[in-house]
């Protein structure tokens, strides 16, 4: 299979959609998976017309995690410098942001890859867990740090000690995903979320996905001097004044990225 085949591009209009499409494994998160994507990103993150980008599975898998026929006979040295472990932190760096539609499993790297994302949207068929404890290793790309500051200490130590999956529902209440939706209706709902990000003022929206993803990083001080720097670069925006003048003289803004 080509390697574009590995992750389908589409487009529509601002919203970017990226399909993981690896079948045949359950969209196992293949080096040559990992580089695809990782490259539509970077790619899609410095075009400007693209405003927001939607990550999404098949039907009835989002991804069982990283490709654990690949890491089979990798050793110890190999893992220390395997390429895979480059790809998270480019992703994380994208400043566009990005929304998960999860329908059926996102297990390890796929649950992993999900909560990398700004916000998920999953199908009630959905299924989250980090099951690498079964296969005698721990999460390697975010899910005991990321989940932790999500759902918590406690919840997270028995996903990750016990390899326990959740479904939609709990990982709704727990507070890993923004919406529930029928089986079959994620992309749709997913697409539906980006469209709405994509018609706000860009700048301010990479201004904002930056400032909340630095909450989970900064004490609280240092993260609200952060944030009323990044405010007051939005307020130096085009957008911002037009933004404003709109609403006092009721009409619809019409914002240039400026
Ligand atoms: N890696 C490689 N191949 C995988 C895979 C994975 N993570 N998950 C599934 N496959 C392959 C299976 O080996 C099988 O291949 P063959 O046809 O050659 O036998 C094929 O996909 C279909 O798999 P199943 O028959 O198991 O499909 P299923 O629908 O019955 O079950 C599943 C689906 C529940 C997702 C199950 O496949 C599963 O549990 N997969 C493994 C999940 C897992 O342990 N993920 C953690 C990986 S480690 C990790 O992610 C580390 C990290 O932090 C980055």
């Amino acid at each position: 299979m080509p390697e574009e085949d590995l992750v389908l591009a589409e487009r529509d209009g601002p919203v970017a959609i990226a399909r993981l499409n690896r079948p045949d494994a359950r969209n196992a998160l293949s080096r040559d998976l990992m580089e695809r994507l990782t490259w539509l990103v970077e790619e899609w993150d410095a075009d400007p017309g693209i405003r927001c980008i939607v990550i999404a599975g098949g039907d009835e898998y989002f991804a069982a995690g990283a490709d654990i026929k690949g890491m089979l006979e990798r050793s110890f040295q190999e893992s220390m410098t395997h390429p895979t472990a480059s790809y998270w932190p480019r992703l994380w760096g994208c400043k566009t942001p990005m929304i998960a539609a999860v329908s059926g499993y996102a297990l390890g790297g796929g649950c992993e890859l999900a909560l990398l994302c700004d916000m998920i949207v999953a199908s009630e068929n959905a299924e989250f867990g980090q099951p690498e404890i079964t296969l005698g290793i721990i999460p390697g790309a975010g899910g005991t740090q990321r989940l932790t500051r999500v759902i918590g200490k406690q919840r997270a130590m028995e996903l990750v000690l016990t390899g326990r999956r959740m479904r939609a529902a709990e990982a709704h209440a727990a507070g890993i995903v923004n919406h529930v939706v029928k089986p079959g209706e994620s992309l749709e709902k997913a697409i539906e979320l980006a469209e709405v990000v994509a018609r706000r003022p860009p700048i301010a929206v990479r201004l904002g996905k930056q400032a909340v993803q630095a909450a989970d990083e900064t004490p609280l001080t240092a993260g609200l001097a952060h944030e009323r720097r990044l405010y007051e670069l939005a307020m130096a925006t085009e957008d911002r004044v037009e933004g404003m003048k709109a609403f006092i003289e009721k009409r619809r803004p019409q914002f240039r990225g400026r």
